[in-house]
């Protein structure tokens, strides 16, 4: 059978076979084919626009002989494959993204002069990037890892970029600690595993080391990390900001996403499996939800607040370890988003598209959270060597969709030819120059900051077990054990004991109250664990796990008070299996209520 033909009967898309009308299939001497563009059909040509006689064979001496290098189009084309792969992402490698909108229902013009934020039932076009955190780019989709939840806005007034995750709480409050908490997740530098996950003793060692992860650690062994569906994930912006209004007061704010399917995570028998199953699921998921017209959406919610309310909080708002719980500052929604459009081309824009924090519009300035300022400078200075230039804002899916114009100029991968002799300002030669806009523009808030400078961290910051403490038992007694076996999991993975028993060691000095030591049924897994070093995820979790399956009603818990912060809209389920590991579960779960102190 001719290779045309298997292509054609193994079921192409219409365009492909719309595109091979014009052709003609030629055999050649030594039995390759050759397809031959008839009058009209468009010619395959060289990035020079020459037209190819064949792009089967290299120019050689004799038909058998050596190739030559005078064999300028074979070179191009092998150069240009050569250099396909950027260098990806440090962190966020795997990612989906989509394009949609935003539209604002609810003005907040009493509080910023952003556009975005105060003209109601505009539509502004958003490209928005969920990743994991730790693995890269080709791992899979559903770790137990963070997701990131990036939204790129293109307003009429420059882009603003909201870069966040699905939980609203992160390990470190100083953005000196970044490169270290990264290190310690991604693979192990001397084996060069695990690839995209916690369990591991790097991880945990940094964790045991670092108090201020207490909170964050509590929600990622939450059934938080393991969604169902890419569709199904909140977003924060985590860190608090400031809207700025005409008059130039300013106001604090935090940025919630809250998808309109609900809340809803997987278990982790579920995950395993879907791991094995389909590396790619929430890629495909949400492919085929756009596919079919099935948009997801997401309302835009705001948490306002002022300095004076801020002064009252029992934590400081400026510790991206903390969140707000809404019966401090209820939580408003302004709009809603929604994504109705794959990609054209997933390098293209999923792979070259760059968030910054720092992105932002009149209106919308930047807290003092250290974590947040280290940020600003981190994610261009990062892009500049993963995209290659520094005019990677030209790129489509980069570039605002409003006028830009200033008089940086050149560097590699120029792409405008801006006209005309002057490129400097102030200038008087130039009378459509670019000039500055004292009123329609952006202003940071004018904030006055007294103090002695030194590397000091604040006494502000000092409380790491509060929040964890709260969040654990907002849990409901499902999710609670489903912690219970995270830990479980993950600390069996661990082969320092020191670093296993520091984690149990941290807790009981946040309890206050006296634990068992050792704890008998960790001591146990422990052993068995270290019995068995070579263990699969599914041998090691099976090894530590000995009370039986239970059946598990429903994910999230029925009829309880949690933090009103996520649970009112965490919409309850039957798992799909029924069952999940109880890894542990029983002692575990006694372990962590004399931790935390019960429900
Ligand atoms: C000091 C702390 C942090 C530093 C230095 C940092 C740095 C980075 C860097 C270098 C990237 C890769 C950017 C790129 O190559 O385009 C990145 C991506 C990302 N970061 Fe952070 N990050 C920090 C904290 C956070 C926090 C707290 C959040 C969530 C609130 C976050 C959310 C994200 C997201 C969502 C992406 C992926 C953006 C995309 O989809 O392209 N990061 N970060």
């Amino acid at each position: 059978m001719s290779k045309a033909k298997a292509t054609h009967q193994s079921g192409e898309s219409k365009e492909e076979t719309a595109s091979a009308a014009g052709t003609e299939v030629r055999p050649s001497a030594g039995g390759e084919l050759h397809q031959i563009a008839l009058a009209g059909h468009s010619r395959l040509t060289t990035n020079q626009g020459l037209a190819l006689s064949d792009n089967q064979n290299s120019l050689r001496t004799d038909p058998r002989g050596p190739a030559l290098l005078e064999d300028f189009i074979l070179r191009e084309k092998i150069t240009h494959f050569d250099h396909e792969r950027i260098p990806e992402r440090i962190v966020h490698a795997r990612a989906t993204g989509v394009h949609g909108y935003f539209e604002l229902s609810t003005s907040l013009k009493q509080y910023t002069k952003a556009r975005i934020l105060t003209e109601v039932r505009e539509k502004t076009p958003v490209f928005t990037r969920l990743s994991t955190v730790a693995g890269g780019a080709g791992s899979v989709d559903t770790p137990r890892d963070i997701r990131g939840f990036a939204v790129k806005f293109y307003t009429k007034e420059g882009n603003w970029d909201l870069v966040g995750n699905n939980i609203p709480v992160f390990f470190i409050q100083d953005a000196i600690k970044f490169p270290d908490l990264i290190h310690a997740v991604k693979m192990e530098p001397d084996r060069g595993f695990p690839q995209s996950a916690t369990a591991h003793d790097t991880f945990w060692d940094f964790i045991s080391l670092t108090p201020e992860s207490m909170n964050a650690v509590m929600w990622i062994m939450s059934d938080r990390t393991l969604p169902r569906s890419l569709r199904m994930i909140e977003g924060f912006g985590v860190h608090s900001f400031r809207l700025v209004n005409d008059a130039g007061e300013s106001t604090f704010v935090k940025f919630h996403w809250r998808p309109m399917l609900g809340l809803q995570s997987t278990i982790w028998d579920e995950t395993v499996k879907i791991a094995g199953a389909d590396q790619d699921f929430h890629r495909r998921d949400m492919f085929e939800a756009i596919a079919a017209g099935d948009f997801p959406e997401w309302e835009f919610a705001v948490q306002l607040f002022t300095q004076e309310e801020a002064d009252r909080f029992p934590f400081d708002h400026l510790d991206a370890t903390k969140l707000i719980p809404e019966e401090l500052v209820p939580l408003k929604t302004i709009g809603r988003m929604v994504l109705d459009r794959w990609p054209n081309n997933f390098f293209a824009e999923t792979e070259q598209v760059a968030f910054c924090p720092s992105n932002v519009v009149p209106g919308i300035d930047f807290s003092n959270d250290p974590l947040l300022q280290g940020r600003l400078f981190s994610y261009l200075d990062t892009q500049l060597s993963r995209l290659g230039s520094h005019n990677f804002h030209q790129i489509p899916i980069n570039a605002p969709k409003c006028p830009f114009d200033n008089q940086q100029r050149d560097g590699h991968m120029q792409m405008s030819q801006p006209a005309g002799r002057v490129a400097y300002e102030p200038n008087s030669l130039s009378e459509s120059s670019p000039r500055e806009t004292p009123l329609k523009s952006f202003h940071s808030a004018a904030v006055t900051e007294t103090g002695e400078k030194g590397r000091v961290r604040a006494p502000s910051f000092a409380d790491h077990y509060s929040q964890a403490r709260q969040f654990y038992r907002s849990q409901g007694v499902h999710e609670q054990a489903h912690i219970a076996s995270a830990f479980v999991f993950e600390l069996s993975k661990v082969d320092h004991l020191h670093v296993r028993e520091a984690i149990r060691r941290r807790r009981k000095r946040r309890s206050g109250r006296r634990l068992p030591s050792p704890c008998p049924r960790l001591t146990r897994a422990r052993r068995r664990a270290l019995q068995k070093p070579n263990l699969s995820p599914s041998g090691a979790t099976r090894a530590i796990c000995r009370a039986p399956a239970r059946a598990c009603e429903t994910v999230l818990p029925k009829g309880r008070t949690r933090m009103t912060y996520q649970g009112a809209r965490a919409q309850p389920r039957e798992t799909e299996t029924g069952r999940f590991f109880a890894v542990s579960k029983v002692r575990l779960d006694r372990f962590l209520k004399r931790l935390f102190g019960g429900k």
